[in-house]
């Protein structure tokens, strides 16, 4: 079979740590895959700066939308972020010009899910994103393929690093929310906007995707209940202690007799179950279906490799040629959720 080709788009942490796998693992990724897989072109907004990695034999585009849509491409890898502009343009360009995509954007879908899935079936291509949703841990995976045959009764977890480092942070060291803040911006935790982060959005924005595959509802992100971590004080995190319990920035997402309700608040959790002794920067999400019961992964939700990891096991699955509808069922047949307001406790 002729190799699969890749163009991809945005050079950070994780556009990089998928460049090294692709070099690294040539070998493993071609009898994984039953072909070779092979970069074609890469775009970054700046070209100059310096890499960790070797990006000689890689054709440039300025433009992503001019990679999309190159006919030596197979797969669009869109890792740029952004739920608007060049991420968004890109990856409907790569759908209309008949290229399967790969993303790690979660605002990108949870806030235009509904529109790439129409566009990507009516096109007859393919739109994955296992790395959208707690980097490293094939969630996605669990839900669409592990658990088909599962009704989902809940879906739940800390679906974003930097929440669960800071509040972990406040409790083990006694320092107040806005020193550990401070902390995790020096440590290049926190994402540009660090109200995408302290704000519940991020971690919002993966809850109403899971939320969608789980229940067969549309992707809305308007529709989930958000309250951030930023007026959580140390009294707050002792006191819940002092019960037995753990603050934790939670995300859970449920069917109730008025609907989907998608929540993510911080939320009281017994100290002694999993989520409540989950550490630093680590993810976690539970699943539970009516066959399977109760299934808890864990695992790290951002970062190089882990992130990289999630993007090339796509890449994996569209080079053996596995096709699944977006969500897991075809887009016109997905339902639409109650309204947050419905939701808020
Ligand atoms: N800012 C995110 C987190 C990165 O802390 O989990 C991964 O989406």
């Amino acid at each position: 079979r002729p190799p699969l080709r890749l163009g991809i788009a945005g050079l950070g942490t994780v556009g990089i740590g998928a460049v090294k796998i692709v070099q690294r693992h040539a070998d493993l990724l071609a009898a994984r895959s039953g072909r070779a897989v092979t970069i074609t072109a890469v775009s970054a907004r700046d070209r100059t700066r310096n890499r960790d990695a070797d990006l000689s034999g890689y054709e440039w585009e300025t433009d992503p939308v001019a990679l999309a849509v190159r006919e030596d491409v197979d797969v669009f890898v869109e890792l740029m972020g952004g739920h608007e502009g060049p991420a968004r343009d890109s990856v409907m360009a790569a759908i209309a010009a008949g290229k399967d995509v790969v993303t790690a954007n979660k605002a990108l879908l949870a806030h235009h899910g509904q529109e790439i899935a129409e566009a990507a079936e009516a096109r007859g291509v393919s739109v994955r994103y296992e790395a959208a949703v707690a980097g490293g841990i094939p969630v996605i995976k669990a839900l669409t393929e592990g658990l088909a045959a599962n009704g989902l009764r809940r879906v739940m977890g800390v679906m974003n690093g930097t929440c669960n480092y800071i509040l972990t942070r406040m409790e083990s060291a006694g320092l107040p929310y806005e020193t550990v803040f401070e902390e995790a911006r020096q440590l290049g935790y926190l994402e540009a906007d660090p109200n995408l982060d302290v704000g519940g959005i991020d971690a919002g924005h993966k809850l109403s995707i899971l939320a969608a595959i789980a229940f067969g509802t549309r992707v809305s992100f308007d529709a989930v209940a958000l309250e951030g971590i930023g007026q959580i004080s140390i009294d707050d995190i002792r006191r819940a202690g002092d019960m037995g319990y753990r603050i934790k920035l939670l995300g859970v997402a449920q069917m109730t007799g008025r609907g989907l309700e998608q929540r993510m608040t911080p939320c009281l959790v017994p100290a002694s179950s999993p989520l409540g002794q989950l550490e630093g920067g680590t993810n976690m999400v539970v699943l539970e279906g009516d066959s399977v019961g109760q299934i808890v992964l864990r695992g790290p939700g951002a970062g190089e490799g882990p992130t990289a990891s999630a993007v090339m096991a796509d890449v994996v699955d569209l080079a053996r040629g596995l096709r699944l509808p977006t969500f897991g069922i075809p887009a016109a047949e997905l339902a639409t959720p109650i309204p947050a307001q419905a939701a808020a406790p």
